[in-house]
Formats: structure tokens, sequence, C-alpha cells
């Protein structure tokens, strides 16, 4: 593993006896009785007829057979569905606590996506949801870049960080970091001290230049190793307005700019398995293209965040771009991956013989009960409530590497 040249927060003396962000959402009365219907486990399809007919939305999912994981609660014994953005609501997605009557908490979709306890997030509580939803989840971002040769890296569209978290670990020194909304800057630059964190929106030039003018007067003419990323696409869900031709409506291509300018000596840009499909691969092949055009070697790697220690079944493609023409081989697995079965998920532990992934309880069993709407933002963590290696993990009591020798064990 590299060495940690600069660190994000993590669990340290301030925060060793804090507890933060244990909060969630309130429900509706009518979401409360969806929620006090449903298993470990099930979905909206467990609910009652009458509780499906009072909703327009529950009878439009039943009647076209919606996702299986609307309205879901979480098994405690698998790692958890994808932690989007909406986890306030029980509707899109599988977020319902698999014992309590409520939402998980911010800490524990925080935990879910493998943020130590000492990452605090700052701002409203509605962009708290966006921050830890859109976040790649650290363990992932550390797997990939310890791939990538570490130095001076430049981070944009930072959010609250995850990215930047991983690649810190890895050994990446995050020099700027970046990003248009001022809630995601304030978590970003609280856990990341060392860090320069400009807001800058990418729309707007003037902002972009003064971004750019910033990261070249703070490398001073030296090489600046890794240019990374996760530019959201939704420039490119308005299909009918794309245009082959006029490529800057969308701030992927954007990042081409900071490409050009600073010549990294490599790109990184994380992103929805989705994007290989946009307009039937023409944007991926544009945005390869543009780089071949720079001159990198492009790659793309699809990687499963489960297999990386993440109690959680997230995939994510990772653009990759080198000078120098070396490729970067996939991160080797440390888990078995989650499968998606017939009728249900299961966890294919044979997957040469890896250890199985992190589970939502060896997650998230020891934080206290809340009641729904409920939390406290900062109170104290007591030690005694600690039941598995990942919380300790969590804790900053192990390392990865612990964890993962007392799994195989
Ligand atoms: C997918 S999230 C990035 C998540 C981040 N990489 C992480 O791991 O935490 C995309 C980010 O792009 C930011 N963003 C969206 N539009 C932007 C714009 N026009 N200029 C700058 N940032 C923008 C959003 O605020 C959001 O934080």
């Amino acid at each position: 593993m590299n060495t940690i040249s600069d660190p994000p927060k993590e669990v340290n003396q301030e925060s060793a006896f804090m507890l933060y962000n244990h909060v969630c959402a309130a429900l509706s009365e009518l979401d409360m009785e969806v929620v006090c219907s449903v298993p470990s486990g099930g979905n909206w399809r467990n609910l009652p007829a009458t509780t499906i007919a009072k909703s327009a939305r529950l009878t439009q999912i039943s009647n076209s057979g919606g996702r299986t994981t609307y309205y879901g609660r979480l098994d405690g014994n698998l790692p958890s569905y994808t932690i989007n953005t909406y986890f306030n609501r029980p509707g899109n997605g599988t977020f319902i606590h698999p014992s309590q009557n409520r939402l998980i908490s911010l800490r524990e979709a925080a935990r879910l996506q493998s943020f130590s306890d000492g990452y605090r997030f700052l701002g409203s509580l509605s962009s708290r949801f966006k921050q830890i939803g859109n976040a790649v989840p650290p363990l992932l971002g550390m797997a990939i870049g310890e791939k990538i040769k570490v130095g001076r890296c430049v981070d944009l569209f930072c959010g609250a960080g995850g990215l930047s978290t991983g690649l810190a670990h890895a050994g990446h020194r995050i020099i700027v970091a970046s990003d248009f909304n001022e809630h995601m800057c304030e978590t970003y630059r609280y856990n990341h001290e060392k860090t320069r964190v400009i807001q800058a929106n990418m729309f707007v030039q003037d902002e972009l230049i003064h971004l750019l003018d910033a990261i070249e007067s703070n490398l001073k003419g030296r090489t600046l190793n890794l240019l990374a990323g996760g530019p959201p696409c939704q420039g490119f869900s308005t299909a009918g307005k794309w245009s082959s031709t006029d490529t800057r409506n969308s701030l992927i291509f954007r990042t081409l700019e900071f490409v050009k300018k600073l010549a990294p000596e490599s790109v990184l840009l994380e992103n929805v398995p989705g994007i290989r499909s946009l307009q039937q691969g023409k944007i991926l092949n544009l945005l390869l293209d543009a780089l071949r055009v720079e001159g990198y070697h492009p790659q793309t790697l699809l990687l499963k965040a489960e297999e990386y220690g993440t109690p959680q079944r997230r995939r994510r493609i990772f653009i990759l771009g080198s000078r120098s023409g070396d490729l970067i081989e996939t991160p080797e697995e440390l888990f078995s991956e989650v499968v998606q079965g017939r009728t249900r998920k299961h966890i294919k532990k044979e997957h040469d013989g890896l250890p199985p992934p992190i589970s939502v309880s060896e997650a998230i069993s020891d934080l206290p009960e809340i009641p729904s709407g409920g939390g406290i933002d900062t109170t104290e963590y007591d030690y005694s409530w600690m039941k598995s290696d990942y919380q300790k993990y969590m804790r900053g009591l192990i390392s990865l590497e612990d964890l993962l020798s007392k799994r195989t064990k």
C-alpha cells in the first residue's frame, strides 16, 4: 500500500469519543404505515392492498411491477443496495433500517459508504443526504488510487470528498478540490484541512479560469500527477438536446479543458455504469477519443464496491488515461461479490475463496436506537456498543488489512 502523505480527518483524539450525524429523516403517516409493514429484506410487494390503495405512487408501482428495491427494508445479513441521494425517502430505494421503524441515519448511510466515523458531514440536512449518496465510497477510491502513481492530485466536482478520501488513503496528495455547492465545500474543507477548496461553477467561464489559475499557481510549474473527478452526467440526460458538435454542454467535457491546460500524468473520472450506453455508447467513445487526442491512453474499469470492503452493492465506472501508456490493472478483489439471484440476491461465497462481503449488520449494529425523524447530530460513542471488526475499522481501531486478515482466518 502507498504511504499516506496527507490523510483526511479520520477518527482522531478529538473525535475518538464522539458519534456524528446519527440523525434520520421524518416519515409521513402513510410512509410510517408502509415502513411498519415491510419485513427485513422485503419491499413494496409485502404491503397489504389497503395500504397500496392509499397512495397513487404505490398503486402505480404495484400496477406496473416497479423495482423490488423500492420501499425496501435492509437485510442485516447482506451488503445494502446502492445508497443514492434519496435515503430520506422510503419509496426511492432500500433505506429502511433492518430492525427499527425508521429510515437509516446519515451516519448509517456514511458507514454503508465506508466513510469512517471521524468524517463529519456539515451543511443543511437535505444537502447531507446528497453529500453521502453522491460520494464514491472511500474504500473504492482507495482501491483504484493504489493502482495510480501517487503525487499531486486535483479533484474536480469533489462533493463531500469520498473519492478524495480514498485517493488520500492510497497516498495521493490532494492539493486543490472544487465543487460549485457551498455545503459540499464546507464538508470537504472540514475533513481535508490541507487541501485548498475552491467553490466554482464549471459552467461559468470566469470561475473556471479562476480555478485553473489557482491550480497553476499552486503547482508553480511542477507536474500534476493526477487529475481526478466525478462529474455529474445529468448533462446527458436531456438526450434530445445533446449534440455531438457542441460538447460544451456537458460537465464531463469541461473536465477536458483542465486536461488540456494542466497536462496531468494521469486522469481518473468516475461515473455511473449507464454512461456506457448513453447515446448508444457515443458519449463514452467521444470522451475516450478526446483523451487520445490529448496524448493519453484511455481505458475503463467497472468496479464493484462490495469487493473492496464497502458494505454496499454499488457499481461504478472509472475512466482512466495515462500519458505514459501504462494500463492500470483491475485492483485485486478482497471480498466476494453480491450477485443478483432470480428472485433474491445472494452472496457468491465460492468466488475464488474470498471472504464474504461486509453486511449491513456488521456495518451499523452498534449504533444506538433513534426515533424516526430524530437522532442527535453530535453525541458520545460508547465503546461497549461495538460488535464487529468493521465497526472497529470505522472507529479507527484497526486497519483494513487487520479486518481482512481476521476475516480470512
Ligand atoms: C457525483 S458528485 C461527486 C462526488 C464526489 N466525487 C465524491 O466522491 O464525494 C458530483 C458533484 O458535482 C457538483 N456539480 C454539479 N454541477 C456542477 C457545476 N456546474 N460546477 C461545479 N460542480 C458541480 C455537485 O455539487 C456534486 O457535488
